[in-house]
């Protein structure tokens, strides 16, 4: 799969839709999350976080109302320091990500992110291409870093986030209990931007 450049996947995406095919050759087009996506993110969050160990609800715990998505939603595309993203295949949405930085001005500098793409459709470039769109949008923001948890056995996740120049910074152990009552560890991963301002 050939990857274009940050510029090129920003600009298709907030002109867009930004269309790109996918490695089994179907079209998968990203846009801004809108309200409008509230009823079909109802269905699809809860079969996406009933599909995954790496999520931190355990099936059957995510759940909510078409309202309480639409405040969510609306909440996260109206903030200026937030970035919500909606991937579909066929019309459907397979897969959603998004960012937020803190509205305080300390740490207003960089943003913690999260995605995840419905089961069927993992291994196709949708998650790499959701986060650097993610990655521009900091980018473009100006931001001094950008964060993420992902659990630390959650290997293809953490290949993705090395391979876009994301580092491990801390290292959480005993962090979650599995549902057979084990208990995990999470690492925090960041990716840091060109200093503008001196000290570090
Ligand atoms: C992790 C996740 C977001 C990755 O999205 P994806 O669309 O499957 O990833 P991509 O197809 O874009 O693959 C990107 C990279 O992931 C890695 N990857 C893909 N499949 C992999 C596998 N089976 N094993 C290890 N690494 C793998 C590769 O490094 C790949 O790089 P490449 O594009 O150069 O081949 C997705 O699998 C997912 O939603 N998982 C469940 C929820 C989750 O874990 N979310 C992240 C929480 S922090």
């Amino acid at each position: 799969m050939s990857h274009n450049s940050g510029d090129e996947v920003w600009h298709a995406f907030v002109t867009g839709p930004l269309t790109f095919q996918l490695r089994d050759g179907r079209a998968c087009v990203m846009r801004p999350m809108t309200e409008d996506d509230a009823e079909e993110l109802c269905a699809v969050l809860p079969k996406m976080h009933s599909e995954s160990d790496f999520l931190n609800y355990l099936p059957g715990e995510f759940s909510k109302t078409v309202e309480e998505e639409k405040e969510y939603v609306r909440e996260h595309t109206t903030m200026p320091g937030s970035l919500a993203v909606a991937a579909e295949v066929d019309g459907c949405i397979v897969a959603v990500g998004g960012a937020r930085s803190p509205e305080f001005k300390r740490m207003a500098h960089h943003a913690e992110l999260g995605l995840v793409v419905l089961k069927e459709f993992w291994g196709l470039g949708i998650g790499r291409k959701i986060m650097e769109t993610i990655i521009e949008w900091g980018l473009r923001r100006r931001l001094r870093k950008m964060y993420l948890k992902v659990y630390a056995d959650n290997d293809r996740a953490i290949n993705l986030y090395r391979l876009l120049g994301f580092v491990e910074e801390g290292h959480l152990r005993q962090d979650i209990q599995r549902g057979d009552g084990t208990y995990g560890d999470t690492l925090i991963m960041a990716r840091y931007f060109a200093s503008r301002t001196s000290g570090s």
